[in-house]
């Protein structure tokens, strides 16, 4: 005869694959809908990803792809950059040497330089327009204690070639290129350029020192007030193609002189020549 507490322990022995069994199950039902929810709920999905269909493979969108029409390569091209020129020396002389028929006028201003020539027979002589502003601004400065005088202002083209050929054979033409102009390329030729330095002061002409005097600072700072630029300033040879002139000064006019004056650059610059 079984005692009552074996009989209890038999059925407690049967429950026990049951519990087994159920618990696994639980987790089994946990994991497969944990997995479909990480997946979405997309059962196609679960099951690729577990490798049992390659359905959701095949549903991922493919990208449409436009068929267009073969065009022809256009290749784009950046835009113009102008390139450093150098117009120092021998080097600004683009034209070969050969003198137009004709003056380059930019905006109706009168250019004249190493890229720009004059015809031989340009010869205009002094511009009195220019001559009366220089009267007005001298008669200003002899109010600040200067008097300034033009020591060199129209030069035809056979003086020009004069001069220059005397700087050539004094420093040869390699040099003479930096500070002197060929017959057809000098700026005095037009009538419009000043050489400007100061009474008594003889010292100072046509040398870089008169910058430093205090008539060639008060030119410096008030010329374009009467029209006139300061044609080669100091640290742009390779634009203007010639060494630092603080006396020479070109008349361009009582409403350019101070546009260029303020935007501090060189007529090169200015018209972009
Ligand atoms: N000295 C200037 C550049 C000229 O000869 O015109
Ligand atoms: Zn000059």
């Amino acid at each position: 005869m079984q005692s009552r507490y074996s009989l209890l322990q038999k059925k407690k022995k049967r429950k026990w694959p049951y519990i087994v069994s159920g618990s696994i199950l639980g987790v089994l039902i946990v994991a497969v809908v944990g997995w479909i929810w990480w997946n979405d709920w997309d059962i196609d999905k679960s099951m690729s990803a577990l490798g049992l269909s390659n359905k959701a493979e095949e549903s991922v969108p493919v990208e449409e792809v436009e068929e267009k029409p073969v065009e022809e390569t256009v290749v784009e091209t950046p835009p113009l950059v102008e390139p450093e020129v150098d117009m120092s020396g021998a080097k600004g002389y683009v034209g070969n040497e050969i003198l137009p028929e004709e003056p380059t006028y930019v905006e109706g201003v009168l250019i004249s330089s190493k890229k720009y020539p004059l015809p031989s027979t340009y010869s205009p002589g002094e511009s009195k327009e220019a001559r009366a502003a220089f009267a007005e601004m001298a008669a200003e400065a002899t109010l600040s204690g200067y008097e300034l005088v033009a020591f060199s202002t129209y030069r035809s083209f056979d003086y020009q070639t004069t001069l220059y050929e005397k700087y050539v054979s004094n420093d040869g033409q390699e040099a003479a290129d930096r500070y002197s102009a060929r017959p057809g390329y000098s700026e005095h030729q037009t009538g419009l350029a000043f050489d400007i330095g100061e009474l008594h002061f003889e010292q100072h002409f046509a040398r870089e020192s008169f910058g430093e005097t205090e008539a060639g600072k008060w030119v410096a700072a008030n010329a374009h007030k009467y029209g006139f630029i300061m044609r080669y300033p100091i640290g742009k040879e390779k634009i203007t193609g010639y060494m630092y002139e603080p006396w020479h000064f070109r008349y361009v006019g009582k409403e350019l002189a101070p546009k260029i004056f303020e935007a501090g650059t060189t007529l090169e610059e200015y018209f972009k020549l």
